[in-house]
């Protein structure tokens, strides 16, 4: 196989893809996807939710038997792929409705060297079909992109996880809780004046805009006790639900709801 990423963009998802109603969302994200991983990840991703995706490899890596397939659901701009190959997954589908993060993500795989090993589609989690067979999956991970669906959303997308995963295999994520606030670093940056700044222009305004489709009721964050009943509606025993460490407020440290993280194992 040539040593490339394959950007699938296929007819199907262009007729019967995208939901109306994500198009907004899709918007949203295709406007963040340059700054994405410079703005987005390094200054406020990080540190909420990147060493909590660390942990989780950390403890899947001896009871997922090397080789498994992974489905990286939502993959933006793949800054994740790395550690799933790292921690054992021979090939990751990377899903992302926004075609600006696959195109950012492609020519990362492209360059990366294991280009060959990674596939990325071009995908509305809500309501299509995930492109693998009934219980072929090892890993299913959804980090921090159940949190910007519906409740509704969120039960397709779920019930097509469990479609997926074989079973003993996982799906592992978090996302922002229904007592998410913005950090105070990213309120107070937006108070200064000057020059671009990544925290005030680029992830203040992001989380400025989910939180606004948050308030008029277009997503709905899941709290953990809703988390817990999605995972075993879906076919999931819950191996746990928590927040992750390293929260940048050390008042919501102690909120479960403020930032959600789960591990499930399939049944
Ligand atoms: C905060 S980013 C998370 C990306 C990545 N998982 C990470 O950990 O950095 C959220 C991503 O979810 C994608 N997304 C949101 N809703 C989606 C949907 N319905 N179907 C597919 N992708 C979706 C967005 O396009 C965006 O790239």
């Amino acid at each position: 196989m040539a040593n490339n990423a394959i950007f699938l963009s296929c007819m199907q998802s262009v007729q019967f893809g995208i939901d109306p109603n994500m198009i907004k969302t899709r918007n949203i994200w295709n406007r963040f996807a340059p700054n994405y991983e410079e703005g987005f990840v390094a200054r406020f991703y990080g540190q909420l939710f990147r060493n909590a995706l660390i942990e989780q490899m950390v403890y899947l890596e001896p009871v997922l038997a090397r080789g498994f397939y992974c489905v990286d659901a939502g993959t933006a701009v793949g800054n994740n792929i790395p550690l799933f190959l790292k921690y054992g997954a021979s090939c990751v589908l990377g899903l992302d409705m926004s075609t600006e993060m696959l195109a950012i993500n492609s020519k990362k795989m492209q360059a990366s060297g294991f280009g060959h090993r990674v596939i990325l589609k071009e995908h509305d989690l809500t309501r299509e079909k995930i492109p693998v067979n009934d219980g072929s999956v090892g890993l299913v991970a959804n980090q921090i992109v159940s949190c910007y669906l519906t409740a509704i959303q969120r039960n397709y997308c779920f019930a097509e996880f469990g479609r997926v995963v074989r079973k003993g295999g996982f799906v592992l994520g978090s996302g922002l809780g229904p007592n998410f606030r913005l950090p105070a670093a990213v309120q107070d940056n937006q108070k200064r004046e000057g020059h671009m700044d990544l925290l005030r222009d680029v992830v203040g305004p992001l989380l400025g805009e989910i939180q606004y489709l948050i308030k008029a009721g277009e997503i709905s964050p899941a709290s953990s006790e809703e988390m817990r009943q999605l995972l075993e509606a879906s076919g999931f025993e819950v191996v746990y639900i928590d927040t992750p460490p390293g929260l940048e407020n050390p008042e919501d440290r102690d909120d479960p709801d403020y930032v959600v993280r789960w591990l499930g194992r399939k049944l």
